[in-house]
């Protein structure tokens, strides 16, 4: 057990304005991606969290040089990376160090990378990242808890994927980015991280077109070169302090966001009955009164998003009504639900389906976070519920929400952290 926990004295409405950070899905795929470069490299609104220190310590190890200062920006220098060996210590310490696969792939022709860790949010196989490695030239093998790629020219193919894979779409780019030739992904990935990985490769020297459709085309170059690039806002973290705003029958205006990136989840709240107003880059949401059941299903963006699927059920432990949520793209991702029970909520999960009949009132609870979302779930809940909840096991939170509990004060949540 960690030896930090949260407590929440819930009950208090949320007030007031907040700055959303850096994307982290974003800075996962764009760090790793400065290793095709030849020069070095500055990226802007790199969020302060695990996620991101894990790779700076693998681009270290790796023989790049990192420069973090947080809230203003991180330079990697990675012309003295000659190896492409990443440890399973190292590798396991975050779900995105397989895009460590694609890039020392794209840079040195070869990799040799332990298993991802990440959330176990059910089973999550990279057999469609081999796949589109392999349509690049690669012999891709998996020995000893190792992933090991190599390639002795690695050259331009079509890659069709069998499903939308955000982290397959993600690795062909980086690899095929310096791939001789021209390469075409069909039924890519849309997320808005996507293309700002496409946008900072295209700023490197990379000719990559069609990001944010289905089909990807990437003419692979011989050099990239270095670049200065602000990652996108968080799309999820502006989720969550939106639904936790509603949660809380608050007034919160969320600065520095795309709301054109929060339709899905804007349109569910409206639904709701939660008032949502945006303009170019914040978005207020408002809670006057009781909130009602909705049902949801996770799609692939643009459809509403498998890692908002948990906080937006915490909310609907409340509402008038029962929801049923359908969550088509992760087989274990209601972990959260069983600890929000032991809150009150009344939930029965069925597989990859939950159906929730709203309560009016949570009770605050010893609970356990089992991953990052489920973690931001937890908090929503505790922000809902009477009395104190204890929240366990933050490294899961940590991992990829840059200050969340000290926005949360400062929008008058009763939240502390404090050493058990
Ligand atoms: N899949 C395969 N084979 C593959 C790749 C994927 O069967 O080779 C399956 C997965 O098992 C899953 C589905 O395809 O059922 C979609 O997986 P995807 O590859 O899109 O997800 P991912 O790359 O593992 C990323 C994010 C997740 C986010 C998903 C979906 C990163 C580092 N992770 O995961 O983020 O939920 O896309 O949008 O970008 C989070 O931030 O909390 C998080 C889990």
């Amino acid at each position: 057990m960690g030896r930090e926990r949260l407590k929440i004295i819930g009950g208090s409405a949320l007030e007031g304005e907040v700055q959303v950070s850096g994307g982290k899905n974003t800075s996962v795929a764009v760090i790793p991606a400065v290793l095709l470069s030849d020069q070095p490299c500055t990226i802007e609104n790199v969020p302060d969290i695990e996620d991101v220190h894990a790779l700076m310590d693998i681009l270290e190890h790796l023989g790049a040089r990192v420069r973090y200062i947080p809230g203003v920006s991180m330079t990697i220098d990675p012309t003295g990376v000659e190896d492409w060996h990443v440890g399973y210590h190292d590798a396991k310490r975050l779900r995105a160090s397989y895009y460590l696969i694609g890039a020392l792939l794209g840079r040195c022709g070869k990799a040799e990378v332990g298993f991802p860790g990440g959330c176990t949010i059910g089973s999550r196989p990279i057999d469609e990242h081999l796949k589109g490695f392999r349509a690049l030239g690669a012999e891709t093998e998996e020995r000893g808890g190792m992933v090991v790629a190599q390639a002795k020219e690695l050259t331009g193919g079509d890659v069709f994927f069998d499903m939308v894979t955000v982290g397959g779409t993600i690795n062909v780019m980086l690899a095929a980015a310096k791939a001789k030739g021209t390469t075409i992904i069909y039924n890519a990935a849309k997320e808005p991280h996507i293309v700002d990985l496409a946008n900072f490769l295209n700023s490197m020297g990379a000719k990559i077109k069609g990001a944010g459709t289905d089909v990807i085309r990437i003419k692979g170059q011989e050099r990239l070169h270095g670049t200065t690039y602000a990652v996108i806002p968080d799309q999820i973290e502006t989720g969550t302090l939106m639904i936790a705003a509603a949660a809380t029958r608050g007034d919160v205006t969320i600065h520095g966001c795309i709301p054109t990136h929060m339709e899905a989840l804007t349109a569910k709240l409206l639904e709701m009955g939660v008032r949502v107003s945006d303009s170019d880059d914040s978005i207020r949401v408002r809670m006057m009164t009781a909130h009602r059941a909705v049902n949801i299903k996770t799609q692939v963006y643009p459809g509403f998003p498998t890692d908002l699927q948990q906080p937006m059920s915490a909310l609907l432990t409340t509402a008038h009504g029962t929801s049923l949520i359908q969550e088509t793209i992760f087989d274990q991702r209601f972990k959260h639900l069983d600890e929000i029970a032991r809150m009150g909520a009344s939930v029965k999960v069925m597989g990859r389906t939950a159906l929730i009949e709203g309560v009016p009132q949570l009770y605050g609870a010893p609970v356990t976070v089992t991953d990052l979302r489920a973690g931001a779930a937890l908090i929503v809940a505790g922000l809902m519920a009477s009395g104190v909840t204890e929240i366990y096991e933050l490294e899961y939170i940590d991992r990829g929400y840059e200050h969340l509990e000290d926005k949360l004060r400062n929008l008058g949540a009763q939240i502390v952290r404090e050493e058990t």
